[in-house]
This record gives C-alpha cells, structure tokens and sequence, in this order.
C-alpha cells in the first residue's frame, strides 16, 4: 500500500552546547515512526499523534527537528524517507506563541502561504474563505490580529497553517494560553478541521486529557535527557465529543498517562494540569 506522509526518528540524539560552554543532553535514542493509516474504503484518514512530557524533556527540540528548524547530533530524522535538510512547505508549524504578520488582515494572513506557493488567485480565494468559516472567523476577515482575541488570534494561526495544506502539521502546544472552555472549544474544531484534511499532526502538550482527548497515539516521555517512555494507542471512536471525558474508559487511560507521567519526571520538571 502506498505510504505518504511518513515521519521517522531514528536513534535520535540531540546534546547541546550553553552558552555558558556546559552539554546538555536533551534528547536520547529518539524513536518514532509516523505512517498513514487508510480506511478499508481506501480513504486516507491521517494520524493524530500527541506527544506528552515533562517539562525540558525535549518535546519542542523534536518538532523543531521535524520542521527543519535543529538538527539531531546523532541519529536521523527522515520525512518520506528523505532526511530533513530545512523547512519546507510539506510540513507546517503552530508555535505556542505564534506570530500573525500585524500589518496584514485575517484574510491576509490565511492567504500568505498561498501567495508565497503560487496558488492562483481564484483559487486562493476559495480556500481563505473555506478556512476562515471552518476556524469560525467569518465576518472578521478584514480585521487585523491585535484587534482578536487570544482564543481568534489561535484560530487564525491554525487556519493559516492549515491553508497550505502541510501534509504534516507540527503543534507545539497551540492551546497552551486558553481558557479551559476556549481550549475545550478548539480540541473539538481542531479535530473537526483535521478529519477533513488527512494531514499527519504531532502535537504536543502538558495537558493529559487533552492528549488522550485528541490522540489516537500517546507518546509518553521520560524527564530530561527524553526518550519515549510508552506509546499508548487511544481506541475511542470519531468524531469524539467532549462528553467522552466524563467515560470511565477514558479517565482510566488518562490516569495511566498521568501516572507514567510522575514516575517520569527523572530530572526534568513536571508541570501537570488535573
Ligand atoms: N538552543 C538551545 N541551547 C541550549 N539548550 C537548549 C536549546 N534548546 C533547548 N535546550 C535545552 O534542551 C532541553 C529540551 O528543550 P525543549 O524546549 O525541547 O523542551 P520541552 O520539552 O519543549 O519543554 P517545555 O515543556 O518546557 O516547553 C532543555 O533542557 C533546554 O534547556
Ligand atoms: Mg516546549
């Protein structure tokens, strides 16, 4: 069967230099193995992959890497079995603090990307619009970012990442500034918006029921130098409704990544929300 959208660690390994001349491992024989899963129908249905750790266990360093943007010391990281020389346009990032382009609208910045790709214009205008619906920012279109709130700002970075269609999207902790009903809000959109995508998404997160809530695999990481620790499949069926965090099922297995969790923490510092 035909696989896209493949990310690879192998043997990952990143020690790094302080300015201050001292070595800091943070990450140790990273291995991880992202392929497309398909429906029996053929369809793609992507992978929704959530890593979860301690504090300062390397999970921003694996993104990076993935995005292009640091390099292992040792080991590979491979993006349709090519290894990963910089960024590119297959693979998008959601930074927790992101920043919008301030002297361009809400339909500006969704339509960046596509400029900078070449989409034709009345293509782009489809899609800006589609997006902008889906992230539920209609009738802010010419509206600029410091005019939005933080929980509209989050939306719109999403459907800017979203518009370029990266078969892989990198989220470093998207919700990480929202209120818990804000942040409610988005894991449900988000899930929404990627079922229609198929894209491949590596999230990351401090937060336990939302990494069991939106995953269908956990990566659970150990304390610094960070390796992965279990990777625990998330069996619920789609779409998943807020209501599945009330089930008993699911707070078992969010009791479990919360245990891995605290024995976890080695070194590292853990910083867990219950
Ligand atoms: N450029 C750098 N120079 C030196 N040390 C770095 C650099 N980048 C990261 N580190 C160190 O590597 C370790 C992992 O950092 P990273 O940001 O990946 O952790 P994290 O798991 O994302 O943490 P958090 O949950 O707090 O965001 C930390 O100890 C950090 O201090
Ligand atoms: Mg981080």
């Amino acid at each position: 069967m035909e696989t896209r959208n493949k990310v690879e660690l192998r043997n990952v390994s990143r020690v790094f230099t302080t300015a201050a001349g001292e070595t800091v491992q943070a990450l140790r024989d990273v291995n991880l193995e992202i392929a497309d899963d398909f429906a029996s129908d053929g369809k793609d249905i992507g992978e929704f992959r959530v890593v979860l750790g301690p504090s300062g266990c390397g999970k921003s360093t694996i993104l990076r890497m993935i995005a292009g943007l640091d390099f292992p010391t040792s080991g590979e990281v491979l993006v349709n079995g090519r290894p990963v020389t910089g960024p590119g346009s297959d693979r998008g990032m959601v930074f927790q603090k992101y920043t919008s382009f301030a002297w361009l609208t809400v339909e500006g910045n969704v339509e960046y990307g596509l400029r900078i790709k070449g989409t034709p214009e009345h293509e782009r205008r489809g899609i800006v619009s589609h997006l902008i619906q889906a992230v539920g920012l209609s009738g802010f279109e010419k509206a600029y970012p410091h005019t939005l709130s933080g929980g509209m700002q989050q939306r719109l970075a999403i459907a800017r990442s979203l518009a370029v269609r990266p078969q892989v999207l990198l989220m470093d902790e998207p919700f990480g500034a929202l209120d818990a009903q804000t942040r409610n809000d988005m894991q449900t959109l988000l899930l929404g918006i990627w079922d229609e995508s198929a894209a491949t998404v590596l999230f990351v997160t401090h937060d336990v029921a939302e990494a069991v809530f939106l995953a269908d695999r956990l990566y659970v990481m150990s304390g610094r130098p960070g390796t992965i620790l279990e990777d625990i499949p998330i069996p619920f069926a789609r779409p998943r409704e807020q209501g599945l965090k009330e089930k008993k099922e699911f707070q078992e297995i969010e009791a479990h990544a919360l245990a891995l969790l605290r024995r976890a923490a080695g070194s590292g510092q853990v910083r867990v929300s219950v």
